[in-house]
């Protein structure tokens, strides 16, 4: 038997494809254990305002093909605070609220692992973000949806880059992270992939640029993470026109696209199966973890780990973009 009797869903920083997937899940399961749930409304900024509202199955349906958040999200400057804490706190307390389930990223394990050190109330989190950037899980809710928004965009940037033979530089999302530039990338088949976590050297791409020129190769589309330590798009494509006033130079920023539309198939899947095991997570008694996905299966990570430890790119994929650009 549980202890856990009524609990809270919320979704907070970014939002990302697929978190109406994962509030649905968590609503469904919870209402199947005869549990009462309650949504709150932007993040953390409806736990200290008390802007929470009972869900039930109904209010979930017609939202898993919807991108975007029904509970809105926020990120939340009171909270940062022990006063807006303090009042997260009391909103719980008067609706009797036992386990949260937060879905967001890093910044939304933070303020529950903060939280979860002052007052005792179970916090799970499930990654929601379009970044893939969080510890612990192969995939977050919102990467793939990204990516497939991503990739189509450069798809049909290609074909005017081809037809007019110009140089593309297209920006992707990821301030601190390359994992959508990198999968944008190599699903592209672009030529160059510039990404935060690599020192990447304009000068070799202006020499790989007019090698390939020289070969007749139609290379046209580099793929730049908006966090790249060269600079954006923008500033790298400058500095190549710069070195290459032949060339004809174009820069598109994707931007927020990439966190709005349809979920694909695979991030509501991946959301239903963590919103439900968030539940049973909270059920079983767990509290202050993020679940996440690692070789399909569900797996749960402490927040400090979550939060403290860097999730890596993959070294052999980074590789593979390489080869497969010759
Ligand atoms: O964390 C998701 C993300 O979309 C990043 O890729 C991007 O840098 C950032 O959010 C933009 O945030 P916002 O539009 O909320 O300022």
């Amino acid at each position: 038997m549980s202890n856990i009797k009524r609990i809270a869903v919320f979704t907070s920083g970014g939002d990302a494809p697929g978190m109406n997937a994962a509030v649905r899940a968590v609503v469904r399961t919870a209402v199947y254990h005869d549990l009462y749930v309650f949504g709150v409304y932007r993040g953390y900024d409806g736990l200290v305002n008390g802007d929470v509202k009972r869900l039930d199955v109904g209010d979930v349906a017609n939202i898993i093909q919807r991108g975007g958040t029904m509970l809105k999200t926020a990120r939340s400057e009171a909270f940062r605070t022990p006063e807006g804490r303090k009042q997260a706190y009391e909103t719980l307390v008067a609706h009797d609220i036992d386990g949260v389930v937060a879905i967001g990223g890093d910044g939304t394990y933070t303020g529950a692992d903060i939280f979860m050190k002052e007052y005792n109330i179970p916090f799970v989190g499930l990654p929601g973000t379009i970044d893939n950037d969080i510890f612990g899980t192969d995939y977050t809710i919102g990467f793939d949806t990204a990516i497939n928004t991503a990739v189509e965009a450069v798809d049909k940037i290609r074909d005017t880059a081809d037809s007019h033979n110009r140089l593309f530089f297209v920006e992707v999302m990821g301030r601190h992270a390359g994992f959508i530039a990198l999968h944008t990338g190599i699903g592209s088949g672009a030529g160059a992939i510039f990404l935060p976590e690599l020192d990447s050297s304009i000068e070799e791409l202006s020499e790989t640029l007019r090698r390939s020129v020289k070969r007749q190769k139609l290379f046209n589309l580099v793929i730049v993470a908006e966090g790249n330590k060269n600079g954006d798009a923008n500033e790298i494509a400058s500095q190549i026109k710069e070195r290459n006033p032949e060339f004809d130079v174009k820069v598109t920023i994707i931007g927020h696209l990439q966190r709005g539309g349809s979920p694909t198939a695979m991030d509501r899947v991946l959301a239903s199966r963590m919103g439900h095991s968030a539940v049973k997570a909270l059920m079983r008694g767990e509290g202050g973890v993020a679940l996440g996905i690692i070789n399909d299966k569900i797996t749960f990570t402490p927040f400090k780990d979550a939060i403290g430890k860097t999730k890596s790119l993959n070294k052999d994929l980074v590789r593979m973009a390489e080869i497969l650009a010759l």
